[in-house]
């Protein structure tokens, strides 16, 4: 054991980053199609399934609802159990530190005639669930929250009837669970967003034969539904190639090349905002894959001007904030943004624990109540980095190590399995 313990990470800057990688499956759309998969009819065929242990979470708390599933590595077989299909569990669904598999498996749930009890780990128990409790409870779910809204969330569903929901937050967490839920009310659910999010499951729910319609920020999908199993590739997940985009971008004399690469413009606005700013990020062979975009990304160092991240571009990127941040100590200019309170209550309060490590690294940062603000031009010091558990944040500060002079040291990085298990290696294989 070294002296930060047995799962601490000790990286040194890098010379440059080089090679052809192909990151694992997206996780948001594994989610998706493993749960749409379970209530659909027939069979599924999910290939380069996410790696993730929150995916693994979906998976287990599916399987404690009765569905048959099969994984061999990257490849998940599902026999869907149609809409009433699923069993009551004989305990609590474990959604471990997945805020995706909680809140959206919350829309399912909320449809079946059973009690349900979904629980999660520290970091999930301190989070915010009131926002899918409250619509659902008005589609006709009972359900409680232990004190101040948080899990565990005990759901007993039934008969739903649609509503109309305009949705406080930007999450695509809880537009899902209410377009899942919708999947079993009798009529026209309709869900309108303050900001566009991430629209998989309206592209899933499209592909499997769903009635659902869309016009700009309204979503309405009529229930019942009946779902028809499909065979689904999966495209590689972008907030996972953001690690690598964001260090062959800073670390010089990179060249990168990226296979398959999931680049639904909901979810690429990490490219919106950095060619702009100078970044050599191409997309060659464009594809679509079961209606999600998909391409090779080509990254090269380059001068980044840095600036302002507009708040409308926000939901776009809410994963990749951290990782921008630390980039943008080595841009031109710096790099702000603001309306991203959300990062308060994701796995960790990102903002506070983006903060305190750049600022261990010896770098210049302004901590807003909804926002960051980094300098320009910083040299960052290696530093003992405290990722706080998340996996989001083990991984920017391991791209921080690979400008900064002397050793970083990452804490308990471990973590980084619940999105990315392959994380290290992969980065040690393209620094050399
Ligand atoms: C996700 C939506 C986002 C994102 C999370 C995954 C999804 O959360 O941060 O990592 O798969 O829908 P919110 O819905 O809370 O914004």
């Amino acid at each position: 054991m070294g002296l930060f313990g047995s799962k601490s990470k000790k990286l040194n800057g890098a010379k440059k980053l080089e090679g052809a990688v192909q990151f694992p499956g997206d996780k948001s759309i594994s989610h998706r199609y493993a749960m749409l998969a379970a209530i659909a009819e027939g069979p599924s065929e999910i290939h380069f399934f996410s790696s993730s242990a929150d995916c693994q979470s979906t998976l287990d708390c599916l399987k404690a609802l009765g569905v048959k599933i099969e994984r061999q590595d990257n490849v998940v077989k599902i026999e869907g159990v149609g809409l009433t299909g699923l069993r009551a569990p004989s305990g609590p669904l474990d959604a471990g530190n997945s805020g995706s598999t909680m809140r959206m498996l919350s829309g399912v749930l909320a449809g079946q005639p059973f009690r349900s009890v979904l629980v999660g780990d520290a970091s999930l128990s301190r989070r915010p669930m009131k926002r899918v409790a409250e619509p659902l409870t008005r589609m006709g779910a009972r359900i409680k929250t232990a004190e101040g809204g948080c899990p565990p969330l005990e759901i007993t569903g039934g008969h739903l009837t649609p509503i109309r929901y305009e949705m406080p937050v930007a999450s695509a967490q809880v537009k899902s669970a209410i377009l899942l839920a919708g999947l079993f009310a009798e009529g026209e659910t309709v869900v309108v967003e303050k900001l566009p999010t991430r629209d998989h499951t309206e592209i899933a729910l499209e592909q499997m034969g769903a009635d659902i319609g869309r016009h700009q920020r309204t979503i309405a999908v009529r229930g019942p539904a009946r779902l028809e199993g499909k065979k689904f590739y999966v495209p590689g997940d972008i907030s996972s190639a953001a690690f690598f985009i964001a260090a062959a971008l800073i670390v010089p004399d990179s060249n990168l090349v990226m296979h398959n690469v999931g680049l639904n413009p909901t979810r690429s606005a990490l490219l919106d905002v950095l060619v702009p700013m100078g970044g050599h990020a191409k997309v060659v062979n464009l594809e679509m894959l079961n209606g999600e975009l998909l391409g090779n990304l080509h990254v090269e160092s380059s001068a980044l001007a840095g600036g302002e991240i507009r708040e409308g571009l926000v939901p776009g990127l809410i994963d990749e904030l951290p990782v921008l941040s630390v980039l943008g100590t080595q841009t031109e200019k710096g790099l702000w943004f603001r309306g991203a309170a959300e990062l308060r209550v994701k796995e960790s309060d990102r903002l506070a624990a983006v903060a305190e490590n750049l600022r261990r690294m010896g770098a210049e940062v302004e901590e807003f109540p909804d926002g960051l603000g980094v300098a320009g031009r910083q040299k960052l010091r290696g530093a003992e980095i405290d990722p706080h558990g998340d996996h989001r944040i083990a991984m920017a500060f391991a791209v921080a190590a690979l400008v900064a002079e002397g050793t970083t040291v990452i804490k308990d990085s471990s973590c980084v399995d619940i999105s990315f298990p392959d994380f290290f290696d992969l980065l040690a294989r393209v620094t050399g």
